[in-house]
């Protein structure tokens, strides 16, 4: 039996567990044996978003039964685990708890290795657990609910931030202007459907304009950080004159016409920017190839352009499939097994953390 991990994802609101053995290739270094994903979705839509106090003691509930379900779909037992590795943030704490604690129990009780995995790292790596090693330097945008931020991968495990949102997440605002104009949670799946009965150029959002200095960090030339909260805004002021012109009651009882020009014209806002700075940072970078990670890289118009500005730049572009790009634990073990195999192993004091630098 080749060297496996198991993975524990509870960042936030899925749960999921995963069996994921190294190959001895090189090139194409691991394979899924077993990628068990619960999702809270339904459990969430009720609120328009995600509650994190639901989701933690859902997280309870369901983490048994997910990993005793990825065991029986790879046909293996516990004695053909080598490692046991565990999202430790960034995240919801509460939910990060539940998989932080379960895998260390199981880890200690075995005399496992424990290796805790940043989400972002697992992220980066579902592109080489689908595709193989990414030609270096590789940069890789990860796009999530949560982030957006473009990496330089120089060698196998080392990502180099080059740039991030300042305010809200691409996905955090498909989102919130999904809510606005009625579509339900998880409103990025939504925004991709209804926009293609749309023209993405009915509405001229603004594209992204970054002239403020950043708070944090100084506003160099040439940046490659993102925002959204100024798209967000556009959006609802477009949406709100349009009620009042049109005298209704509010934004739900918009022409259903008028609500895909909308998705669609967002939607083409945010992915031309995504697009932008990805290729801005290739160039920048000398890279040799191009990732795209993370529950947004699932959105349709975002792979169909990067793909057409990829191969006119003449890089190689690689994107995980539907399953590998939102949360899943089959990308938490293959970056733990990096990890393991760079000689990093934690101790028992793992802990969670909802913030965590990469
Ligand atoms: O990576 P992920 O599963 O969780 C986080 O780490 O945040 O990403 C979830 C995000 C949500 O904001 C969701 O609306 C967005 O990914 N998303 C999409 C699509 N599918 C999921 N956004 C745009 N288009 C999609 N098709
Ligand atoms: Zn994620």
């Amino acid at each position: 039996m080749p060297f496996t991990m198991l993975g524990v994802e509870t960042s936030c609101d899925e749960t999921s567990a995963a069996l994921v053995s190294e190959t001895g290739d090189p090139s194409h270094p691991w394979r899924i044996h077993a990628n068990v994903v619960a999702s809270q979705v339904a459990l969430h839509r009720e609120w328009g978003g995600v509650v994190p106090e639901l989701a933690s003691r859902q997280h309870l509930r369901d983490i048994c039964r997910v990993v005793e379900a990825a065991f029986t779909e790879a046909g293996l037992t516990l004695d053909d685990v080598g490692g046991v590795a565990v999202t430790e943030g960034p995240g919801l704490v509460g939910s990060l708890l539940v998989g932080v604690s379960f895998a260390k129990s199981l880890a200690f009780a075995r005399g496992l290795p424990l290796v805790g995995v940043h989400h972002l790292a697992g992220h980066i790596e579902s592109i080489v657990l689908e595709h193989g090693e990414m030609l270096l330097p590789a940069v890789v945008l990860v796009v999530s609910g949560g982030h957006t931020s473009l990496y330089r991968v120089d060698s196998p495990g080392s990502y180099v931030r080059l740039g991030r949102t300042r305010d809200d997440a691409a996905g955090e605002a498909f989102d919130k202007v999904a809510k606005l104009i009625g579509l339900g949670y998880p409103g990025g799946p939504a925004i991709d459907r209804l926009a293609r009965q749309g023209h993405e150029r009915a509405i001229r959002f603004p594209k992204l304009r970054l002239t403020h200095a950043d708070r944090n960090a100084p506003d160099l030339p040439g940046t490659l950080d993102f925002s959204f909260s100024g798209l967000k805004t556009a959006v609802l002021r477009h949406v709100t004159a349009r009620v009042v012109a049109l005298g209704l009651e509010g934004p739900g009882a918009l022409p259903e016409g008028e609500c895909a020009d909308i998705a669609a014209s967002f939607q083409w806002a945010v992915v031309d920017t995504l697009v932008d700075r990805l290729m801005q940072a290739a160039a920048a970078e000398g890279a040799a190839s191009l990732g795209i990670a993370g529950g947004v890289s699932a959105n349709s118009r975002l792979r169909s352009l990067a793909t057409e500005r990829a191969g006119a730049a003449g890089l190689p572009l690689s994107i995980p499939s539907l399953a590998l790009s939102t949360d899943n634990a089959a990308m938490i073990a293959a970056a733990g097994l990096r990890r393991l195999r760079a000689g990093h192993v934690s101790g028992w004091d793992l802990n969670a953390h909802a913030t965590l630098a990469l």
